[in-house]
């Protein structure tokens, strides 16, 4: 079985078919999960489970390689994908998930899409449709195998996949962060820095996504500890930092993942009220080529929220007020 780091040298070579529905992951990811299925993933040390599948890319990638996979029985073994499979407002699904690309009229739920394009793989891929608290057990305690993370978009959700899935992993246990280029969702960030010990980083991000398997045993006080979020801002920030120092560069050179962590550093400090200390962090990072053009709005909404400077005071107000005390306290 390889390594997830021996996966990296295929990374460029691999063809996909041209017709894969729609996707916001990237050509290089998709090939990942892909490969995962085809040569790592069999389904038989725990579930294979995808948290937000969307219109069905990401899923049809890893279920593609699994389909090739001569370890992987998909007459036993699921790929679970859990999605709303519908639009609207808190969702994170776009229209595009759509076959048209496009929510019909008075439609909202692009399930049967998914369906469809999923359809040569839909007897092993096990769809949970709906809110992701509502569709995962909270009894559940089967081992998880992989678990490929791309819904925990908000602190909310995030709480839901570290209560329910993380304390699933087990040494041998394969996550797949797709967020992780994603500066307002500093929980992925810290969270790893907890797991630091008792995992192996895969290699430089690939695009977006960290890849990490388990190699030691995880403590339930450190599951708890991520599920809790009961981690002070020191320690937040101290475990981004370690993560730091595992990561630079994307697998292709082009996300500076040190500043991106770094601004994930600020947005912890912006969600625990502390505004001044924020823009401290993130102010030095607009020089940073890749923040300034593609996390604009990041550097705005830190900004935004810093207290109105104090009015600026004449010189000769200042003297006649000081005057005043002066007087009153018998100086003059
Ligand atoms: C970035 S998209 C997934 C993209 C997909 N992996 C692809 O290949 O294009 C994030 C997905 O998370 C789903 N999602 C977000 N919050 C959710 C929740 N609470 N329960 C279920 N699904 C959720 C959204 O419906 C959306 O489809």
């Amino acid at each position: 079985m390889p390594t997830l780091g021996q996966l990296y040298p295929q990374l460029d070579s691999v063809q996909l078919p041209e017709n894969l529905p729609y996707t916001q992951c990237s050509a290089f990811e998709l090939r990942f999960l892909y490969l995962l299925g085809k040569h790592r993933l069999t389904g038989a040390q725990g579930d294979l489970i995808e948290l937000g599948s969307g219109g069905g890319g990401s899923t049809y990638a890893a279920a593609l390689g699994l389909s090739e996979n001569p370890e992987f029985d998909r007459s036993s073994a699921k790929l679970h994908a859990y999605d709303f499979f519908r639009v609207g407002k808190g969702t994170f699904a776009t229209e595009k998930f759509f076959a048209g690309g496009k929510a019909p009229d008075g439609q909202s739920s692009f399930l049967e899409d998914f369906q469809e394009v999923l359809g040569p793989f839909l007897d092993f891929v096990e769809i949970h449709a709906g809110d992701i608290w509502e569709t995962s057990d909270p009894h559940e305690k089967r081992p998880i195998e992989f678990l490929h993370v791309d819904i925990a978009k908000t602190a909310r959700v995030w709480t839901c996949v570290a209560e329910r899935f993380l304390p699933r992993l087990r040494p041998g246990s394969v996550l797949l962060h797709q967020d992780f280029a994603g500066p307002r969702l500093p929980w992925l960030h810290y969270s790893t820095g907890a797991l630091l010990p008792y995992i192996e980083i895969a290699g430089p991000p690939i695009r977006s996504t960290l890849a990490f398997e388990v190699t030691e045993r995880i403590p339930d006080e450190v599951f708890r500890a991520i599920a809790e979020d009961d981690f002070s801002i020191e320690k937040k920030i101290d475990l981004i930092s370690a993560v730091q120092e595992q990561i630079d560069r994307d697998h292709t050179d082009g996300i500076p993942f040190r500043s991106v962590l770094e601004l994930a550093k600020a947005f912890v400090l912006h969600y625990e009220g502390d505004h001044r200390r924020a823009w401290k962090i993130a102010e030095p990072l607009t020089d940073d080529a890749y923040l300034a053009r593609t996390r604009a709005d990041h550097f705005r909404q830190i900004k935004a929220e810093l207290p109105a400077p104090a009015p600026a005071v004449r010189r000769s107000t200042m003297r006649r007020r000081l005057g005043r005390l002066a007087r009153k306290a018998g100086l003059r």
